[in-house]
């Protein structure tokens, strides 16, 4: 088994990262961004696909991940996880349906409520220890799911089913599908920044590069957000013009308490 992720604050990949420790503990996790990641579905027989839901829709690079890989999905099981801030219909539904076409069998899905990760928007922002207790939660959940696959063979079904399919596409694509159709074009870089090539580094586009001791972007965002969580100077902002909390999954480790 390996997990492949794309992961912009970090949720998703702590989600993959404790369900694999349960279910698999030798199983690699691989960044969607890495050259390994197309190799690992041909070397696997059984893949967990993971990714943050945007818009009750899959991240443009992962679709095209999954395009661009399209004969090698043949006959893999692949199970669907996402997270999500508050709501995601279909969310793992988009992805199983185009596996399907591509005739992966799609063993399960599971969509797992998470810290909110667009930082350059107040809707959604809980605090601190809201956070963690949601991510507390969500370990809870992946224990669950993760114990009923392994004594029991049974597989969580969320976001897969014709109810989720209607819910995803009324509850938000049908209004919001010009925001996943293609790769994102309003990345915007202030004047605070100062060229250090945190958000160069962090990109797993490679959308973004430095001109003049400034970061520039080439028009090909995936809105991970990972340059506008990790910008020392705070310059980098995509769907709001000012960044009023830097989400990453690190803040919300969950205390002990949280855990009971
Ligand atoms: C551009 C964008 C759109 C999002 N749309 C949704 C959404 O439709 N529904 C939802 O519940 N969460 C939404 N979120 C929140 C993320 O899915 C959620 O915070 C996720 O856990 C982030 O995972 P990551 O840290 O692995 O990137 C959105 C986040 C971004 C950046």
């Amino acid at each position: 088994m390996v997990g492949i992720y794309l992961s912009g604050t970090g949720n998703t990949k702590h989600c993959l990262e404790r369900f694999l420790s349960l279910l698999d503990p030798g199983a690699e996790l691989i960044a969607i961004e890495s050259s390994a990641a197309s190799a690992a579905i041909g070397g696997n027989d059984e893949i967990v696909l993971a990714y943050p839901t945007q818009f009750s829709n899959i991240p443009y690079m992962v679709r095209d991940f999954i395009r661009n890989n399209g004969d090698a999905w043949k006959g893999k099981k692949v199970f669907c996880m996402t997270t999500m801030g508050l709501f995601s219909g279909d969310g793992t539904g988009c992805a199983a349906r185009l596996l399907k076409k591509y005739g992966a069998s799609v063993s399960g899905g599971l969509q797992l409520l998470m810290p909110d990760a667009v930082c350059d928007s107040k809707l959604l922002k809980k605090s601190v220890e809201e956070n963690k207790r949601i991510v507390a939660a969500a370990d809870r959940r992946l224990e669950k799911a993760a114990e009923e696959i392994r004594s029991e063979g049974k597989y969580p079904r969320e976001g897969l089913g014709f109810a989720a399919h209607l819910a995803g596409l009324f509850g938000q694509r049908l209004w919001f599908y010009g925001k996943t159709a293609d790769y994102c074009k309003k990345v915007k870089i202030s004047d605070d920044c100062v060229g250090c090539g945190s958000c160069v580094k962090n990109c797993p586009m490679e959308n973004l590069s430095i001109k003049d001791g400034k970061a520039v972007s080439a028009g090909r965002c995936t809105m991970c957000y990972r340059c506008v969580s990790q910008c020392p100077k705070k310059a980098v902002t995509i769907l709001g013009n000012r960044v009023y909390e830097q989400c990453r999954y690190e803040k919300y480790v969950p205390e002990p308490a949280d855990k009971l």
